[in-house]
């Protein structure tokens, strides 16, 4: 693999009807950059690179990106630093979800439209790594995960704080008048005290942690610092393995087989992940070739405890967990529950992987044992019924055991708009007994934000109401928690369960049945479904072409034609 064998800087060859003109084009191009054959003969790796202004947790990116250069170079490769878009949750609006799919189709096409042998995907914020796993799992070329690692924890008032659970209790605390505005602003300063990204298990930790469990990162990758000495450790040894994994020619979909995403599963349920993962996983699977369903979470989650204790099922932070040992210690507790076959990033097995591991120290209290759980209980659960045909999940973890069956009346929110706009309405008469509903917030509806964790109207949260029945088409952030029912498919926009509900009806949860039901006549439900009219789609752009063509969240919500 090299500048004279069709490999290296001879790749993906710039069309214009004379390959040699082309390869004689490129030479002289590269050499107004200061290349010479002796580079141009080298194996390139290409990096994918989502550092920006915008995305704060990607801030100690660029010396990362150093660090993966020279590993490269070291092993004897050539590292070509490419850019492409960067999805930070908090600043892209409406929602980072709505631009998952589109940055995974840039670093698709990006990486077959350049001259690269393998190449690192350097992410870190929520949508980026299954953004680039996507990517990696289409374009078939030897690839590597590399994050950017978790922030370190702030602290206030003597406690230990970190994203953004403690953003979602501080700021309900704040609602229900405990914490005033000084407070609040004090909290502010130390919610998110370094470069990195959530240092809970939200969704980016735990697609870290996945991401490792699939074999598409180094060990050791998803915990360590932001910004640490191991964290740029990390990225020069992938540097090195990704020029032998170009020489190698291991592809992704080597290491993305059905026994990976059995062993991804099964870590999910140990950390009690973000269920955000579990769409992510899917649209994973689904480009690899691998059939993962809803029915696969469900049946994994009832042999799974939860082992790992960080919020926001537990108490701790992702910098206990890599204190503890990381991912190769929590994977040499589930070894008995994974398939030991599956192959690695290392080129090895997971087998051979995990008899170097040694189990977690007994000092640590963040990794349990399998016979000393944190929870015996179940992680999540897939529901359905007829506000859910194709299937809806709840986290069970973050749930009020009280409200796991439950009955009450509906109070129907339009959209996330409507939902800020009137939930705090006193006139509405929410009492706790009452079901939230929102719809229109699903793949076509709303590009499906993370508003299913509606506040607590704040009059009842004055009252010390801290959990009440949610339901809706909306994805959660992986840090919230409450007993939130979500990823209602089919969503509303489509003529979904949740399109027929109104004001008032009465709305079933019966969750040791996995049921969620409306309480009105079969007939009843198919009138107001001859009356339902699909919103109109947006006019133009992305925007239009991610509602044509997105799937329902059971599916993944990648656009079909991908
Ligand atoms: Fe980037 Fe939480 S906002 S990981």
């Amino acid at each position: 693999m090299n500048g004279t064998n069709g490999g290296g800087i001879y790749r993906n060859l710039t069309s214009y009807g004379d390959p040699e003109f082309s390869r004689f084009l490129r030479r002289a191009f590269l050499s107004a950059a200061g290349y010479d054959p002796q580079d141009l003969g080298r194996p390139i790796v290409g990096i994918a690179d989502t550092s920006s202004d915008f995305n704060p947790c990607h801030r100690d990116m660029p010396p990362l990106r150093e660090a993966v250069k020279r590993g490269v170079l070291q092993a004897g490769g050539l590292p070509f630093v490419f850019p492409t878009c960067s999805l930070h949750e908090i600043l892209v609006s409406p929602t980072t979800m709505l631009y998952r799919n589109l940055l995974a189709m840039e670093t698709e096409e990006m990486i077959r439209a350049h001259p690269m042998d393998a190449v690192v995907l350097l992410g870190g914020c929520d949508k980026t790594v299954p953004a680039q796993l996507m990517a990696a799992a289409s374009a078939g070329i030897p690839a590597l995960s590399v994050v950017t690692g978790p922030m370190r924890c702030g602290e206030w008032k003597g406690e230990r704080l970190g994203a953004c659970t403690d953003c979602r209790r501080l700021w309900a605390a704040h609602r229900a008048g405990k914490l005033d505005e000084a407070e609040l602003a004090e909290v502010e300063r130390q919610l998110c005290p370094t470069g990195g990204t959530c240092m809970v298990m939200g969704t980016a930790s735990t697609m870290a942690c996945l991401t490792e469990a699939l074999g598409m990162m180094l060990p050791y990758g998803a915990t360590a610092p932001s910004g640490s000495g191991d964290r740029l450790r990390q990225g020069v040894q992938s540097g090195r393995r990704a020029v032998e994994l170009a020489l190698q020619r291991l592809n992704p979909t080597q290491f993305l087989t059905p026994a990976a995403f059995e062993n991804a599963i099964t870590v999910l349920m140990a950390i009690s992940g973000s269920t955000n993962a579990i769409i992510h996983l899917i649209a994973v699977a689904r480009r690899a070739g691998v059939t993962l369903s809803l029915d696969d979470f469900e049946r994994i989650s009832t042999r799974v405890p939860l082992l790992v204790d960080c919020k926001p099922a537990g108490a701790g932070y992702m910098e206990d967990l890599y204190k503890a040992g990381g991912v190769p210690a929590l994977l040499k507790v589930l070894e008995p529950l994974l398939d030991r076959s599956a192959l690695c990033a290392t080129g090895k097995t997971l087998g051979e992987q995990l008899s170097a591991v040694a189990p977690p120290e007994s000092w640590q209290s963040t990794i349990r044992p399998l016979d000393r759980p944190l929870s015996q209980g179940r992680s999540l659960v897939v529901l359905r019924g007829n506000l859910a045909k194709k299937g809806a999940v709840l986290k069970l973890s973050a749930a009020s055991p009280g409200l796991l069956q439950h009955r009450g009346p509906a109070v129907v929110f339009e959209s996330p708009e409507d939902a800020s706009r009137r939930i705090d309405d006193p006139a509405l008469g929410i009492t706790p007994e009452h079901v939230l509903v929102l719809r229109n917030a699903g793949p076509v509806g709303a590009g499906m934000p993370e508003a299913g964790s509606l506040p607590i109207p704040r009059y009842l949260a004055e009252q010390g109401v801290k959990d009440m029945v949610r339901i809706s088409d909306a994805r959660m952030s992986g840090t919230a928690f409450g007993t939130v029912v979500l990823h209602c498919a089919p969503e509303a926009a489509r003529g979904g369960g949740l399109a027929l509900v109104t004001d008032g009806d009465l709305i079933q949860l019966d969750v040791p049945r996995r049921r969620v039901d409306l309480l009105v006549s079969d007939q009843e439900r198919a009138e107001r479904k001859a009356r339902f009219v699909p919103p109109p789609l947006p006019e133009r752009g992305w925007q239009r072409l991610h509602c044509e063509h997105v799937l329902q969240a059971d599916q993944g919500s990648d656009l079909d034609f991908l």
